[in-house]
């Protein structure tokens, strides 16, 4: 049983967790977080889960990290409730299977930072984006600095973290940080959608692909392209690869066994 979030399973091969404390705009606190961290590593192992979907309402992707939970914190205490925090995001950042944020409303502060661990974005025309910290005299603490400086560039990042500037949906598409905005009746179908397209290919592929795009941003382009290569070559003794071979050459649709 969860209190937080919803798990569903709205399509083949693809798994779903919504935030679900509407009234705090999924404000994402320890025990939403928890319940979250449990429920990835839950579709992680489970092999009829291959892509999954996190996402809010129409109100609300998630406002932040819950400004009520931190108020009284100090430095220290932070020291422990960071640590088990950091790690959670550090097991998003190494998910083995792809991640895609179906956002709507508002996606602030650590909701942004949520959106922006996931590996692809759609977004209804009434999200927006923002890393509004600075007003509460902190900054970003898991990735907005960095994630959002690589997705939209230092000048952008600047003035959101800096200045707080709210993005509206299409101006985060023009700036690259969404793959898509469409109507908001139908993002959630969209991001399915999408999930089922890439939930369609070969499971140890689709995995090793977004190991190697994810390094792109950690290694130099020498290191990048040796661990791109061996990837690539790695995948050349799957059954996987025959099967897509062969299914190519035979005209008639594959069968991943994601061997
Ligand atoms: N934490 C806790 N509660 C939150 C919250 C948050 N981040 N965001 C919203 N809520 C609560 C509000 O306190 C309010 O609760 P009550 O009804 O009990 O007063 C409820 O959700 C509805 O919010 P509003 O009445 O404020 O709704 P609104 O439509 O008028 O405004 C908003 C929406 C502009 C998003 C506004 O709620 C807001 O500014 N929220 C805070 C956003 C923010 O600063 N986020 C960053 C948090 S810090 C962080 O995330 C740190 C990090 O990176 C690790």
């Amino acid at each position: 049983m969860t209190e937080n979030i919803l798990i569903e399973r709205p399509a083949d091969y693809v798994g779903l967790i919504r935030l679900n404390r509407p009234k705090q705009l999924n404000a994402l606190n320890q025990a939403t977080f928890d319940e979250l961290h449990a429920a990835l590593i839950e579709f992680a192992a489970d092999d009829t889960v291959r892509v999954v979907i996190l996402t809010g309402n129409e109100k609300a992707f998630a406002a932040g990290s819950d400004i009520t939970e931190m108020q009284d914190k100090s430095a220290v205490d932070m020291l422990d409730y960071g640590e088990h925090r950091m790690q959670q995001w550090d097991y998003l950042r190494t998910y083995p299977k792809p991640l895609i944020a179906a956002v709507s409303g508002w996606c602030l502060g650590g909701g942004n930072e949520l959106a922006m661990a996931c590996d692809m974005i759609v977004a209804s025309e009434t999200a927006k984006f923002g890393q509004p910290e600075i007003s509460l005299a902190i900054m970003p603490g898991a990735g907005g600095t960095q994630r959002l400086a690589r997705a939209v560039g230092k000048m952008l990042a600047m003035e959101m973290v800096l200045a707080g500037r709210v993005l509206s949906a299409y101006e985060a598409e023009s700036y690259g940080l969404v793959n898509k905005v469409v109507p908001l009746e139908l993002y959630l179908e969209k991001a399915i959608e999408l999930g089922q397209k890439v939930a369609t290919q070969a499971p140890v592929a689709t995995r090793l692909a977004k190991e190697a795009i994810l390094k792109a941003f950690e290694l130099a382009l020498d290191d990048g392209l040796v661990f791109e290569r061996r990837s690539f070559y790695t995948l050349f003794s799957t059954e996987d690869k025959q099967e897509g071979f062969s299914a190519y050459l035979a005209k008639r649709p594959p069968t991943w066994k994601g061997q």
